[in-house]
C-alpha cells in the first residue's frame, strides 16, 4: 500500500515526534562548570541527560578530549549508565592549556546519540612550573593593623598573543589588575586556608586584558585572615607577619613562542590610600592619597620603592578546587531611620554579609564613617555590644572628587543596619547599596509551602548560609569570632547541601581539617584552626567524619571519602583512645550547646532547664561516628575494617545502655536531646524504643509543645519524631511561634536570618548575653533538611543510590499545610515534589531526573484511590503504613484520597 505524502509526512512526524528528544547538559569537570585552573592529572568528567521521555536510562557514552583540533584522548563507545565523574585516561595533559571535551551519549529511548561540548583549562600540573618568586612590599608599616601596599610592574608585549593566563596567590589577600582592569571577579582571594600547610592559587584567562606594547600589572595586598586579629584572645600574625604575593603571567604568542611575567625584585611598591584594613575592625581609606592610574602602563612610579623577595615555599600550592567568593545580591535601604540620639541609620531590610558601596560628591577631607550592626534595640538605638571587640566600621576621607563610588576591599561586615556619620545635608538612601559577598555556590534547592512564616524560615536559613559560607563555613559574620566552627558546620551540612552545591566548598575545607588535625588524630574545634591544640569534642570534631559522608550521600562523589579517609580513620582511632571501656566519658565536651535554660528568658513554658549529660551526648556521637565509618568503609570496600567497626559499634551501644539507661529504658537525662540522640543512633534495645518515644513526646508536651534542644539535639528532633510516627508533633514544633521555637524570632522580632540562641533577642525585646549572641548563626537552621526531606519529601537513597541515582519521594503531610513545593538539582538533573490538598484529594506532581529512578511513597492509606494521570496505579507495594512504587525518570501527576 503506497502512502500519500501527507500521510507519510504525518506518519514520519508521528514517528519522529515519537523519537525521543535526548539532550546532554550541565557538563562539569571536577564538579565545576567550564573550570579555568584544573590541576588534576586525571580530571573527572560529568554530564546530565535531559529527555521528554519517561524511564530514560543511559546505555553508553563516548568522551573525547581535544587540544585545538588535535584529539588527545577518547574513551570510544563505553556501554555504561555512569554519567558522573569519569576520570580522564589519556596521555598527560599539558599545563596551562585549553582543552575541549565532548561527550556523546546513547540512551534506551532515542534513536540517535546526543552530543555536548565544553571546555576546561589546566593549571600548573607540576610544582616546579612556578617561575615566580614570593615578593613582599618591603614597606615600613606594612604590618597587621598597618598600611595596605600597592605593588606594580610594567612589561612589554612585543607581538600578537594567542593566550595569556595569570596564576596568582598571596599570603594575605590580593586584588590584581592588568592595565587598570580587575583580574577576575572574585573577592577576598585566595580565601582562608591553613596557609602554611594548604594554600590555593587562582587561575585567570587574561588574554583580552593585554595589549601589544607596554602593559602594567598592579596588585594590592591586604592582611586578610593571614595576619589579622583572629578570635577573642587578640591572636595576630597567626600565619605570618609579612604579606606576600606570588604572581605568574604566562603569555603564549601567536607564533607559539612564550613569555612569563613573574613576581620578582623588579616590582615596585608604595603605600596605597587604604590606611588600614582588617577583618573584624573594618577599613580606613584616605581617598586624597589615592594614586589615580597607579596600575596603568604609563604611570610614573619612579618614587616607588623596590619590593623585597620573600622566602616562602611554592611546592605545596594547589589550584583552587572550590568556587571563589563573589558579589551577589545587592540591597538598597528600605528605610532611613533616626535614632533617639539623632543618628542616621540605614535599614537594608535583610541581615547580610558583605559591605556597603556608596556614591558621594563630598569635600576634600570630609570623613564619612559607616557603623555596621545587625539589630537596633527596642528604642531604635544601634546594638553594638554583640560585636564584642570587633569594630566593624568603614571610614573614608573624601578627596572632594565629584560623584565618587566608594567601597572597601579587604574586610567584610555582618549587618542589616548601618549608622552613617559625616554626611552633610539630607541622606539619599539611593546612594547606598549593601553588596553581599559569599562563595559562588550554585543554588540547587527550592522549598515553598502554604505557610508564609515557614517560607520566611526557609529564606532565613538560606541567608544564614549565604552569610556564613565565605570560603569557610563560619559560625557568625559580625563579632570578633567568624571562625570555621566544626560543630555548626556538621549539624548544618545536610541542609547546606540541599540549598546549594557545597561539594567543592567542603572538599576544600576538609583539606584544612586534615591539615590542622593533630598528630594524635584530634580534630580542632575550628578549621582553619586558630584556637590551639584540643583533644576533640563530640559533635564538633566529628565534623571530620560526618561532613565527608553527608557530601558523599548527597552528591555521590566517592573522591571526598577517598581524600578524607585517612583523616577520618585517624580521628576515630583518637576517640577510641580517649574512650575507657568503650565509653567516651572524659575531657571537655560542648554537648548540646545552647539548649533551653529556664533563667534565659523567664519564659513560662517549663520550669526545668534542658541540660543533657555531656557524656551521654558524646557516647551517642561516638556510635554515630562508627556507624558512618562502617558505611564509608563499605563504599571504599575496606571490608576488614567494616568488621572491626561493627564489633566496636555493638560494644559502644552496650556501654551506653549500661552507663546511661535504666532497665526500663529511662535515660539519666530527662531531656528531649537525650531521647532524640538515643533514638536517632539506635542506642536503645528495640523493645525499649517506643517507651523512649513516649517519654520524648511527654517531655515536649510538658514544655507546651516547645523544643528545648541545643546545637546537637535540634537537627535530629523532627527527623526522629517523623521516623517514629510522631509527625504531628514535629509539625507542632515547626509551627510553634513563641520562645523557644524556630518561628519565634520571625513572629516576634521580624528576623531575616537564623539566630545563635533561641532568644538572642528575648520576648521582652532585651538582648541575651552580649558576650555571645549573634543574629546570624546557621546551626539552628539545620531544620531545613527536614523541611526538604519530610515536607517536600525529597531525598536520596544511600549506598548504591547516593547522589540521587536512586531517590525517594516521601512527603509527610501535616501542620495544616495545604501545599508544598520542593525541587532540587541533583547531579543527574532536577527532581521535584509538589503536593496540593483540595478537599479530601491530594494531588502530587513528581519529576524524576533522567538516568535515575525514584521510589514514591504515597501519603494515603487508600491504595485504590491512587491514580497517575487519572489512571489507577497498579503494582503498588505496601510497606507498613506506606504504599510505594518505584518509577523511572519523567514527570508524573498522581492523585489520591487522603481522608
Ligand atoms: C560559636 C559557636 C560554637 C560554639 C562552641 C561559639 O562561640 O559561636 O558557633 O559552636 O562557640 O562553643
Amino acid at each position: 500500500m503506497k502512502y500519500s505524502l501527507p500521510t507519510f509526512l504525518f506518519a514520519s512526524m508521528l514517528s519522529f515526534s515519537s523519537w525521543a528528544q535526548l539532550s546532554v547538559q550541565n557538563l562539569t569537570v571536577e564538579n565545576l562548570s567550564i573550570p579555568i585552573g584544573i590541576d588534576k592529572a586525571q580530571p573527572r568528567f560529568s554530564w546530565q541527560l535531559k529527555s521528554d521521555k519517561k524511564n530514560v536510562k543511559q546505555t553508553a557514552y563516548e568522551i573525547s578530549v581535544r587540544s585545538g583540533k588535535k584529539l588527545v584522548w577518547s574513551t570510544g563507545k563505553i556501554s555504561s549508565e555512569n554519567s558522573l565523574r569519569i576520570p580522564y585516561g589519556g596521555a598527560n595533559l599539558a599545563s596551562d592549556s585549553k582543552y575541549t571535551w565532548q561527550v556523546k551519549v546513547w540512551d534506551n529511548q532515542a534513536k540517535a546519540p546526543a552530543l555536548a561540548t565544553a571546555n576546561f583549562q589546566t593549571a600548573l600540573l607540576r610544582h616546579d612550573e612556578w617561575k615566580a618568586q614570593w615578593i613582599n612590599s618591603g614597606i615600613e608599616g606594612d604590618s597587621v593593623n598597618g598600611i595596605v601596599p600597592h605593588l606594580r610592574k610594567t612589561f612589554e608585549v612585543k607581538k600578537p598573543i594567542s593566550s595569556a593566563t595569570v596564576f596568582v596567590t598571596s599570603r594575605g589577600l590580593y586584588e590584581a589588575s592588568l592595565n587598570g582592569k580587575r583580574v577576575g571577579d572574585a573577592f577576598l582571594t585566595p580565601g582562608w586556608t591553613s596557609y602554611n600547610k594548604h594554600l590555593q592559587y587562582q587561575t585567570y584567562d587574561v588574554t583580552k586584558q593585554l595589549s601589544t606594547g607596554k602593559n602594567a600589572v598592579g596588585v594590592t595586598l591586604g592582611s586578610g585572615w593571614y595576619r589579622t586579629k583572629l578570635a577573642w584572645e587578640n591572636h595576630k600574625n597567626l600565619y605570618g607577619k609579612e604579606t606576600a604575593l606570588l604572581f605568574q603571567l604566562h603569555i603564549t604568542y601567536a607564533d607559539g613562542s612564550e613569555d612569563w611575567i613573574v613576581s620578582d625584585n623588579s616590582w615596585k611598591s608604595t603605600p596605597s590610600h587604604i590606611l588600614f584594613s582588617e577583618i573584624y575592625d573594618g577599613e580606613r581609606q584616605d581617598l586624597r592619597k589615592e594614586s589615580k592610574g597607579w596600575d596603568l602602563a604609563n604611570f610614573d612610579d619612579s618614587k616607588w620603592q623596590n619590593v623585597k623577595i620573600a622566602s616562602f615555599a611554592t611546592d605545596y600550592l594547589n589550584a583552587s578546587v572550590n568556587e571563589p567568593i563573589k558579589k551577589h545580591e545587592t540591597f538598597k535601604p528600605i528605610k532611613v531611620l533616626t535614632s533617639p540620639k539623632g543618628e542616621t541609620i540605614l535599614d537594608f531590610g535583610q541581615n547580610v554579609v558583605g559591605w556597603v558601596k556608596f556614591n558621594i560628591s563630598g569635600k576634600a577631607g570630609q570623613m564619612i564613617k559607616l557603623y555596621h550592626v545587625e539589630m537596633l534595640d527596642k528604642h531604635g538605638v544601634p546594638y553594638f555590644e554583640n560585636l564584642r571587640s570587633a569594630k566593624a566600621q568603614a571610614h573614608y576621607v573624601l578627596s572632594g572628587e565629584p560623584n565618587q563610588t566608594i567601597e572597601p576591599h579587604f574586610t567584610f561586615f555582618g549587618f542589616r543596619y548601618v549608622k552613617v556619620e559625616g554626611l552633610e545635608g539630607k541622606i539619599n538612601p539611593e546612594d547606598f547599596t549593601a553588596v553581599t559577598l559569599y562563595s559562588d555556590m550554585k543554588p540547587l534547592g527550592s522549598f515553598e509551602c502554604s505557610n508564609p512564616m515557614v517560607n520566611q524560615l526557609q529564606k532565613n536559613i538560606q541567608w544564614g548560609q549565604k552569610g556564613n559560607f565565605l570560603d569557610v563555613p563560619t559560625d557568625c559574620p559580625q563579632r570578633d569570632e567568624r571562625l570555621g566552627w566544626t560543630g555548626d558546620a556538621e549539624v548544618f551540612s545536610r541542609t547546606a547541601a540541599y540549598n546549594f552545591n557545597v561539594n567543592q566548598f567542603f572538599a576544600k575545607w576538609l583539606k584544612d581539617v586534615s591539615a590542622d588535625q593533630e598528630p594524635d588524630g584530634a580534630i580542632p574545634f575550628v578549621i582553619p584552626n586558630v584556637l590551639g591544640k584540643v583533644t576533640g569534642a563530640a559533635g564538633w570534631s566529628d565534623a571530620g567524619i560526618i561532613i565527608p559522608y553527608n557530601m558523599y550521600v548527597v552528591y555521590g562523589d566517592k573522591q571526598i571519602l577517598q581524600d578524607q579517609y585517612a583523616s577520618m580513620k585517624a580521628y576515630l582511632t583518637h576517640v577510641r583512645g580517649l574512650a575507657k571501656n568503650d565509653l567516651w566519658n572524659m575531657g571537655f565536651q560542648f554537648a548540646d550547646w545552647l539548649s533551653y535554660r529556664v533563667d534565659d528568658s523567664k519564659s513560662t513554658i517549663g520550669q526545668k532547664s534542658a541540660v543533657t549529660d555531656v557524656y551521654l551526648v558524646a557516647q551517642c556521637f561516638y556510635a554515630y561516628n562508627i556507624e558512618l565509618m562502617i558505611k564509608v568503609a563499605k563504599v571504599l570496600q575496606k571490608n576488614e575494617e567494616v568488621a572491626d567497626y561493627e564489633a566496636l559499634l555493638q560494644r559502644v551501644k552496650k556501654a551506653f545502655q549500661q552507663e546511661f539507661m535504666t532497665a526500663s529504658g529511662r535515660l539519666i537525662s530527662e531531656t528531649q536531646t537525650a531521647y532524640i540522640l538515643a533514638l536517632q543512633f539506635d542506642m536503645l534495645p528495640e523493645s525499649l524504643r517506643q517507651n523512649a518515644v513516649n517519654r520524648l513526646v511527654e517531655n515536649i508536651k510538658s514544655y507546651d509543645y516547645h523544643l528545648t534542644t541545643g546545637f546537637l539535639g535540634t537537627p535530629f528532633l523532627n527527623p526522629v519524631l517523623t521516623r517514629y510516627g510522631q509527625n504531628d508533633v514535629a509539625y507542632k514544633l515547626l509551627l510553634q511561634d513563641t520562645y523557644p521555637s524556630w518561628l519565634y524570632p520571625i513572629k516576634s522580632h521580624g528576623a531575616t536570618t537564623i539566630w545563635e540562641r533561641w532568644d538572642s533577642m528575648k520576648p521582652d525585646s532585651t538582648f541575651q548575653d552580649p558576650g555571645m549572641t549573634s543574629f546570624n548563626h546557621y546551626a539552628y537552621g539545620a531544620v531545613g533538611d527536614w523541611m526538604y526531606r519530610t515536607i517536600a519529601g525529597i531525598d536520596t537513597k544511600e549506598a548504591d543510590g547516593a547522589g540521587y541515582k536512586a531517590s525517594i519521594i516521601k512527603p509527610e503531610l501535616g501542620g495544616g499545610l495545604t501545599f508544598a513545593k520542593g525541587s532540587y538539582l541533583t547531579p543527574y538533573g532536577k527532581i521535584a515534589s509538589n503536593w496540593k490538598i483540595e478537599g479530601d484529594i491530594l494531588a502530587l506532581e513528581v519529576e524524576v531526573p533522567a538516568n535515575t529512578e525514584s521510589t514514591v511513597y504515597f501519603p494515603t492509606s487508600d491504595i485504590s484511590s491512587i491514580k497517575s494521570n487519572g489512571v489507577a496505579l497498579t503494582d503498588l507495594k505496601q510497606e507498613g503504613k506506606w504504599i510505594s512504587k518505584t518509577f523511572g525518570s519523567g514527570k508524573y501527576a498522581f492523585t489520591m484520597k487522603i481522608k
